[in-house]
């Protein structure tokens, strides 16, 4: 096996350099490269911190500054060369700033260790996921907004067991994606608020003895303040965890709204046409117009919460504080995020893309008896009818129509009246499926005078 001379930063207590295996194992930098921004936000704060407290000199500080600008130039141009052997982006840094600036970049890991390093990096790394997600989550709910809009009062069958149910508008199914979407939003708002506090200064896990200030840290990186438990503050992954599962319930829900597109998409429904933009051909079926993207999008919940479970697994029954099994937090997250990001992306494109096919939905609308409910409710209202028996002349004549292969409204006044004398032709006005909808006006139906409140609502929430 390769014998290494031994890591520059523990080197004192080392006669040997680790196995190929156990550096293998022990790297991170493969992935935690993606944190170099905030590893050089972090560490900035903390000289300029330490200068502040007088712990170094300013003429340091100031060269620490200026080294960290020089990397961050070199890492942002492609022009930084990551190194296993100094294991992670952390140590990364911190040796180029040697290179770079020389004895100054030593004086950068005072009161401070890798352990509650990696923990701010990750925290500020994550909040900016979160915000990312909270601005994909408003713009697919944009998109959903406008095509509520168009379609406030167009009808389409509403489902139960995936059976015609009732019917339902348009626009009030987009909203109902609108109320699921704005669930996520204040979801990671939430989880914003609880995770915006600097583990920085928690130092290995018990605190420093130097006269760090641990509040201009917090300041300076945009937390609300600093963790007050140094233990919990290397320790704590809640923060990746609320995020995973914050993207999980939205990845969720995007792979519900998935599934419909396939469905509607279909020949068989034909309630949607995706645009080119957002569909793939066949290699083989020239007449092919596949839901790629929707398929996708439906799949991604697969990996997303498979991370929140994997993560959920590496915290369980860790001792306090940091461990090492602790660095398998980050690609779960990493791949989660960009995951997330592209299917919130996708989803957008493609609901702004889509094209409602309004006389198919209508068509729909009002076949498989989706009136019937209202044709019960009418024998309720119009002749006074316990509800239950009422159920049961709807069921007789639902039945009778499905005999004589119609639908409710085609049946003629005299089929009606075999089944119940007292029914009058003023049953007709409550059959169609426009008559349905625009019944519907109890608080948060599908009334289009209703949808139109909720899209009002929700366009001025959004502004
Ligand atoms: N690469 C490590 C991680 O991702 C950084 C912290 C290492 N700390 C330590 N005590 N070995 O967790």
């Amino acid at each position: 096996m390769t014998q290494k001379t031994s890591n520059q930063m523990w080197g004192g207590r080392f006669a040997a350099g680790p196995d190929a295996i156990m550096e293998a194992i022990n790297a991170s930098i493969g992935f935690d490269k993606r944190m170099a921004a905030q590893d050089i936000a972090g560490s900035r704060a903390h000289a300029a911190m330490l200068a502040a407290q007088g712990i170094i000199s300013d003429k340091d500080a100031e060269a620490i500054r200026e080294g960290l600008l020089t990397i961050l130039s070199e890492i942002e141009a492609g022009d930084f060369t990551f190194s296993t052997a100094l294991e992670d982006i952390h140590m990364n840094v911190e040796a180029r700033l040697k290179e770079v600036i020389g004895e100054p970049a030593g004086r950068l890991h005072t009161g401070r260790s890798r352990n509650d390093q990696v923990a701010t990096d990750f925290r500020l790394w994550t909040r900016d996921q979160v915000d990312a997600a909270i601005e994909g989550l408003k713009a697919l709910m944009q998109a959903l907004l406008a095509q509520a809009e168009a379609g406030a009062d167009w009808v389409m069958p509403g489902f139960t067991h995936l059976q015609t149910a009732q019917p339902v508008t348009w626009g009030h199914h987009m909203m109902a994606y609108v109320e699921m979407f704005s669930r996520d939003l204040s979801r990671f708002t939430d989880a914003r608020a609880r995770m915006n506090e600097s583990p920085l200064g928690a130092a290995a896990l018990a605190g420093t003895s130097f006269p760090i200030d641990r509040h201009m840290t917090a300041e300076a990186l945009g937390f609300d303040r600093p963790a007050a438990n140094s233990l919990d503050a290397v320790s704590d992954r809640d923060f990746a965890l609320e995020f995973l599962s914050c993207a999980s319930i939205c990845a969720m829900h995007l792979s519900r709204m998935a599934e419909e597109l396939v469905i509607w998409s279909s020949a068989q429904f034909r309630f949607v046409v995706l645009s080119d933009r957002f569909s793939t051909g066949s290699s083989i079926m020239p007449q092919k117009k596949n839901p790629d993207a929707a398929e996708l999008i439906r799949a991604k919940i697969g990996r997303i919460f498979g991370a929140n479970v994997a993560l959920t697994m590496v915290m369980k029954g860790l001792p306090l504080a940091y461990s090492k099994d602790m660095q398998e937090d980050k690609e779960q997250v990493f791949d989660a995020a960009d995951n997330l990001m592209l299917a919130l992306a996708a989803m957008t494109g493609m609901v702004g893309d889509m094209t409602a096919n309004r006389p198919a939905l209508e068509a729909a609308a009002g076949a498989g008896f989706s009136t019937a409910t209202d044709l019960a409710d009418w024998l309720v209202r119009a002749l006074g009818m316990p509800f239950r028996d009422a159920h049961h002349v709807t069921g007789s004549l639902v039945a009778k129509a499905e005999a004589k292969g119609c639908d409710l409204p085609d049946l003629s006044l005299a089929e009606m009246q075999e089944v119940h004398g007292a029914i009058t032709d003023e049953v007709f006005t409550v059959l169609g499926v426009h008559n349905s909808v625009a019944s519907r006006m109890s608080y948060g139906g599908t009334a289009p005078a209703r949808v139109r409140e909720q899209i009002a609502r929700w366009k001025d929430t959004l502004s």
